[in-house]
């Protein structure tokens, strides 16, 4: 991305409501599966926030935010896939640790190191929720009775979601300093819940 500073600090706390955040999503992902895989990944992003890091409300939209809008470009501009949505939302004057969470959320891809708590989870949900969700849909009760194990065993076969990089997946993991079962119970017990 070139780039090492986003936003400016003078913004910090700012948000979107949820209502500006959902237009985005709106207006610029076509792509349902895309948005499901975005409102998973915000849901995870409050959920940690709430329950790990014991986060009061407004902090845990700002998790919660950066979820929801770190894919926001991909759809419709892959090709500036991260510079175009944290330029909307320097545009708009929102604190830039969202947009830093946004910008190194695929540090072999952008070139920017994750190096808050909330850089280092964005980072850490994001592929591993997308294997655990494509599991979801070959089983015949999705989320319903999944296991870790299960996952686990799809993360060995190479064939699977071939497509989501296990060697990045293993160094997310070893950025948030996250024992892999403890990631994948966190997300099989949430999950599901997320309605398209
Ligand atoms: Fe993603």
């Amino acid at each position: 991305m070139n780039r090492d500073t986003f936003g400016d600090p003078a913004n910090k706390g700012n948000v979107l409501t949820r209502q500006e955040a959902e237009g985005i999503l709106n207006d610029w992902v076509l792509n349902d599966r895309l948005k499901l895989h975005m409102k998973q990944v915000a849901y995870l992003m409050r959920s940690w926030a709430k329950d790990k890091e014991q986060l009061n409300d407004a902090d845990q939209w700002r998790w919660e935010m950066a979820g929801l809008l770190h894919d926001a470009d991909w759809d419709q501009w892959p090709d500036q896939h991260c510079k175009k949505i944290i330029e909307e939302l320097e545009k708009r004057k929102v604190d830039p640790e969202i947009l830093r969470a946004i910008a190194s959320h695929g540090p072999a891809h952008f070139g920017v190191e994750p190096e808050t708590k909330m850089d280092k989870m964005l980072f850490a949900f994001d592929e591993l929720s997308g294997l655990i969700h494509a599991y979801s849909l070959m089983r015949p009760n999705g989320y319903e009775g999944m296991d870790v194990k299960g996952v686990k065993k799809r993360l060995k076969e190479k064939s699977f979601a071939a497509n989501v990089s296990r060697d990045e997946i293993n160094d997310a993991l070893s950025r948030a300093g996250m024992a892999i079962d403890d990631m994948i119970e966190f997300i099989i017990k949430r999950q599901g819940n997320v309605a398209s």
